[in-house]
This record gives structure tokens, sequence and C-alpha cells, in this order.
């Protein structure tokens, strides 16, 4: 099968904040232990932004390493997508100051609200503005600090996210490789299912709005659970036969990294060995719209996604928004 590229990721790169929080240290705060959530969720570690640091600064940093590894200038970017739900502020646009930050002066700058599959609706649209012929250097972020909105006395939701970002950046194929097709979908009839309710024109500021813990992040988490394994299931399944390729063909699935479990439900269903499984789930927890660029750099990094590789990316995330984007790295 012969593909036609519009567009390639020329540079990749994350970062994440240096303080680091263990099962063992949520064993101290809430009523959980190591044994549980390493066996539910398959987390170890995640880090955590420090008092005072940003979104915009953990985006800025990956950035700059995916910038210098494509060989351009940030004078050079002419958009800035970013995915994120844990903005620095309610508005302007995170990708704003990601791009004060850079000195990206000629970019065009916005947020994309698609929770953990934020990295994947900015790809999307990044290959759609290159295939147009529109811009030719385009910088994608996934970056959260979900630790703002977390409530850290309740067990169900606490111990299962962590800060950090990861930025690409894209531009026209060189013929040979890029990205081959994406899919993106939502449900909203699942919106309520994880959600943030408060801080919105919903129920703005308020002491009861705080009382009640709306700024909160919300989940129904086996709800979750099973939306997840069923949509990004099938969204992989309709990507592999629209593009014609087999899970044999493919050398490496990243996959949203929430909880080890859906991971394997996922390879699974499409018969994927799980040697061709990246997993870093233990090492950052789920930092939402990050987690794929963040095991994309890793697993580039250690050798398992080479150059000319196919690579299958799929999320899911609040919404409830879905991904898939293949790609020949
Ligand atoms: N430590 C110890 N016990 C915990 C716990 C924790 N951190 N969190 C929940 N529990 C308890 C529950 O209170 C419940 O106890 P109860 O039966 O006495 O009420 C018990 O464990 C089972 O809870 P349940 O929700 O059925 O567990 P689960 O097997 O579904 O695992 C999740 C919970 C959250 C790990 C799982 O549902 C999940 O991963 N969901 C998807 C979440 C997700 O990926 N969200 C992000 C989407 S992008």
């Amino acid at each position: 099968m012969t593909y036609q590229y519009k567009s390639m990721i020329t540079g990749l790169a994350f970062s994440v904040p240096k303080k680091k929080m263990t099962n063992a240290d949520f064993e101290k705060i809430v009523d959980t232990t190591d044994e549980w959530i390493t066996e539910r969720t398959g987390m170890k570690v995640r880090y955590i932004g420090e008092e005072g640091q940003v979104t915009s600064d953990i985006c800025t940093e990956a950035a700059q390493k995916a910038i210098a590894e494509a060989g351009i200038s940030p004078l050079d970017i002419d958009i800035i997508i970013l995915g994120t739900i844990t903005g620095d502020v309610g508005f302007p646009a995170t990708a704003c100051f990601v791009q004060d930050k850079l000195g990206a002066e000629n970019a065009a700058a916005f947020d994309i609200s698609a929770a953990c599959s934020g990295f994947l609706y900015g790809l999307t649209i990044a290959d759609a503005f290159i295939s147009t012929g529109m811009y030719k250097n385009i910088l994608v972020m996934g970056g959260e600090m979900l630790s703002r909105i977390i409530d850290y006395t309740d067990r169900r939701t606490c111990v299962l996210f962590g800060d950090g970002a990861g930025a690409a950046i894209v531009q026209p194929s060189d013929g040979n490789r890029g990205i081959i097709k994406s899919i993106i979908r939502s449900d909203g009839r699942l919106a309520e299912l994880l959600i943030r309710p408060g801080c919105g024109s919903k129920y703005p500021a308020s002491q009861e709005m705080i009382d009640k813990k709306l700024h909160f992040l919300q989940m129904a988490g086996q709800e979750v659970f099973k939306a997840a394994v069923k949509s990004m299931g099938d969204v992989a399944v309709d990507i592999l036969e629209q593009t014609q390729l087999t899970s044999e063909e493919l050398a490496l699935l990243v996959p949203h990294q929430a909880n080890h479990r859906i991971i394997s439900a996922l390879a699974k269903r499409i018969k994927m060995p799980m040697e061709k499984v990246f997993i870093n789930v233990e090492r950052y927890g789920n930092t939402s719209a990050a987690t794929i660029p963040i095991a994309m750099t890793e697993a580039r990094d250690e050798g398992k996604l080479k150059r000319d590789d196919y690579c299958l990316l799929v999320s899911f995330g609040g919404g409830f928004t879905v991904g898939a984007v293949l790609l020949k790295y």
C-alpha cells in the first residue's frame, strides 16, 4: 500500500516538573495502598508542579527542545496549538503565554479543550493545515498541571493524575514518511462522566461552588473505564481497516496512558502483542493531553520508535473525546 504523506513530525520532546509523588506519599494522605494503586492502575510515580510553576512553563521547556531538534527558529513557527484543560489562567489561551516565552512572534496561538485527546486533536488540525498548504511550521503540544484541579482528599481520583508536557514540530512531509490518517471523535452524551463542573459559566466562582468542591475534577471511574475500552478499541480497529494496515505491520502502539488495564484491553482488541505496546504509566501517571507525546519521545529515545516505523497513537478523554493517528515515523 502506498500512502500520500502531507505532514511529518520533525521534532519531539517533553518536560515534567521536578517534584515526585510516589504511591507511598499517597499512603500518607489518603486511605490507599501501593498494592491497590499498582494493581488497579499500574502507577508508581507522578510529577507535580512546584508552587508558582505554571502549565506554560513546562510546555515552553518541551517546545524549546522540539524546536531545536527540528532545526528551526521560534520565529519560523506559523501556528501554536496547545491541548490543555489546565491552562495558566481562565483566559487568554495558554498557547499565547508559550508564544511569548518562546519569542515565536510570527505565530497564531490557540488552545484546544479535548482533555486527554488534546494532542491527537492538535496533530489532526496541524496535518489539515499543512495539507491545504496554508502553513508550514506548526508547534503542537499537550500540557497539563492536573495537580491544580485535583482533590487530594479523594482517593478515587487523586492517585491517578500527574503534571507534564509534550511537544511536536509538524512540517510538510519529505514524501517518504508522515501522518497517514487520523480520526477524531466525540460523544457529548458522556460529558458528565469526567468533568470539572466549576469555574465556568454554569458555576462561576463563589464560596458555595468551592464548598461543594466543584472546582475539582470529578470522575465516574468504572463508567469511564468501560467507555474508554470500547471507544479506543473501535477507533483503533477503524483506522487499521481504513489504512489497510495490520497490527503485524505496526512497529508500535502508543496509547493514552490512563491505566495499564485499559491499555491491555486495547492491545488485545487489535491483537497487538504487549512487547509492541509502549507503557510508561508507572513513571508519570495520567498526564492527560501530555501522555502521548511523553510516551512517543521516550519510545524514540529508547530505540523502540525508529524512523520509518509504522506507529499507531490512540487516545480517549473527557468529552468524551477519542483520537487515533496512524503515522510512518
Ligand atoms: N485506594 C484504595 N481503594 C480505592 C482507591 C484508592 N486509591 N480508589 C478507589 N478505591 C476503592 C473504592 O472506594 C471502592 O471501594 P468500595 O467498594 O468500598 O466502595 C473500591 O476501591 C473499588 O472501586 P472501583 O471504582 O470499583 O475500582 P476500579 O477497579 O473500577 O478502579 C479506577 C478504579 C479509577 C482505577 C478505574 O475505574 C479506572 O481506571 N477508571 C478509568 C479512569 C481513567 O482512566 N480516567 C481518566 C480518563 S482520561
